[in-house]
């Protein structure tokens, strides 16, 4: 049977037209839409894609898929990604993968960036059970720490850790990732312009006021919002 993310990904075929470049994020969702992808003969023969992902990558190049570089390209048709949650204004948190920075480029080069998922991820309002991660350059970490508890004086930031227990995750810019964690959030478009104004922060996983639609899977059928 397929699950919902199977089904939001399949969903997301009826917005890729023949010739299109399309950005894609990471994540089981975004693997399922690749493999439909695949699938569709005319379409898998006729579109570029893009990934922010070295797993999305490596499957994009098993199925010979025509891949380009985010380098190389400064505009998409249109760019999916996943996410953690995502609420009725489709801010979104994408806390998981640490590779927001990237992600976010590829969003913001989409003339349309559009979130799928299954209906669990669809919040009134972001809740903190996910950190805010924050990319930063590892000269201005002392800074943005100190910076951090000023500003958010009830918030905890922690640099991330490996699961190899070996240090810090490095990210693939050579950077170190802060999970932020918030008791509540304060209001997102504040606290998405005070981390932008701190020097030494290159992103944070906050997307906020970027998507412009999302295609959410859940037991009733599909949504796609805005309606
Ligand atoms: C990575 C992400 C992923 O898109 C998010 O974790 C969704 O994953 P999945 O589709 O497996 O639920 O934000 O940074």
């Amino acid at each position: 049977m397929e699950d919902l993310k199977q089904v939001a990904a399949k969903a997301a075929l009826d917005y890729i037209k023949p010739g299109h470049t399309i950005g894609l994020g990471a994540g089981s969702t975004i693997a399922h839409l690749v493999n439909y992808l695949k699938a569709a003969e005319t379409l898998f023969k006729s579109i570029t894609t893009v990934t922010s992902s070295f797993n999305t990558q490596q499957l994009l190049q098993e199925h010979g898929f025509n891949t380009k570089q985010p380098g190389e390209l400064s505009q998409l048709d249109i760019y999916f990604d996943g996410c953690d949650q995502f609420d009725h204004q489709l801010n979104a948190l994408k806390s998981g993968g640490g590779i927001h920075t990237r992600e976010k480029l590829l969003a913001a080069m989409a003339d349309k960036f559009i979130l799928i998922g299954d209906g669990s991820k669809y919040v009134t309002q972001l809740y903190t059970t996910f950190p805010v991660v924050i990319e930063v350059i590892p000269e201005a970490v002392p800074f943005v720490m100190k910076q951090l508890k000023k500003i958010f004086s009830l918030a905890n930031p922690v640099i991330r850790l490996s699961n190899k227990k070996d240090g810090a995750v490095i990210t693939e810019n050579g950077n170190l990732l802060i999970d932020i964690w918030f008791r509540s959030f304060p209001p997102l478009d504040s606290l998405n312009h005070r981390l932008k104004e701190i020097p030494g922060i290159l992103e944070t996983s906050l997307f906020y006021n970027m998507a412009h639609a999302a295609i959410i899977a859940g037991k009733n059928g599909v949504e796609i919002i805005p309606k």
